[in-house]
């Protein structure tokens, strides 16, 4: 399927299934349902008919966008970040089914725990996941956490030093900024995705994350995006979060 919008015409079951509308031998179905409006279509539209991607409506809304998606997801706790549902209701329940059918793949950019709520990206673009997860590239992520005890007041010293060590790991923690708002509320920024990173760090001085939540990645936060909601992003906050 070509990457981009624009003047490309492509086959409408092809165009269909990749964005997970439909599979390939269920597209007549569709048209004959009069589910799919092509605009500039002359003559009888067939699943082999060629279309520009841009004009094509089902159920009267425009389709998703060509591969290059990403997705902003605000994660609620409970939900795990994997397609299999053995571990639980997984964040793909609270998205369209038709995403969890893209080809290539929406996957999740990094994972959240399944207790973590807040900001959580989705692409299918391999490049985008890799720049946004690879330590090398440093992306700032914020995070808002409620401990079990108040702050004893050495924990920003401590985590800004680059030299914590984590239990089990062989290399220090990039050095990470916390900001206290009250004495058991802290925001704090890392540049790293290490396994359950914010919970061990508290543990690891002795306190307890009974809440957490990711409210930015990048220039990007959550705003006014309600649990449980997604909104797709455009090319312009792509570029920005790769910038
Ligand atoms: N740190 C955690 O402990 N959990 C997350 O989900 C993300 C960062």
């Amino acid at each position: 399927m070509p990457s981009t919008r624009g003047d490309q015409f492509i086959r409408l079951d092809k165009l269909l299934s990749g964005l997970g509308y439909c599979s390939r031998s269920e597209t007549s179905k569709l048209i004959k349902q009069g589910r799919v409006a092509v605009p500039g279509v002359i003559g009888k539209l067939k699943a082999d008919t060629k279309v520009n991607p841009d004009g094509v409506l089902v159920d009267g809304e425009p389709l998703d966008p060509l591969p290059g998606i990403v997705v902003a997801f605000n994660k609620p706790a409970g939900y795990v970040c994997t397609t299999s549902a053995a571990e639980g209701q997984t964040v793909y329940d609270l998205l369209p089914e038709r995403f969890s059918r893209r080809n290539p793949r929406l996957a999740t950019v990094g994972r959240l725990d399944k207790d973590t709520s807040g900001l959580l990206l989705l692409s299918d673009d391999g490049a985008f996941v890799h720049k946004m997860t690879s330590p090398k590239h440093a992306i700032e992520k914020l995070y808002r956490a409620t401990l079990e005890k108040p702050l004893e007041g050495h924990e920003e010293k401590l985590f800004v030093s680059g030299e914590m060590m984590l239990e089990g790991e062989a290399k220090p923690l990039r050095p990470a900024r916390m900001r206290a708002i009250e004495e058991r509320l802290v925001e704090l920024v890392i540049t790293e995705g290490r396994y359950h990173q914010v919970r061990r760090m508290f543990a690891a001085v002795g306190n307890h994350v009974l809440q957490l939540q990711r409210i930015a990645i990048g220039p990007l936060t959550l705003e006014d995006l309600p649990q449980g909601s997604h909104r797709i992003l455009s090319k312009a906050e792509i570029a920005t979060l790769l910038s």
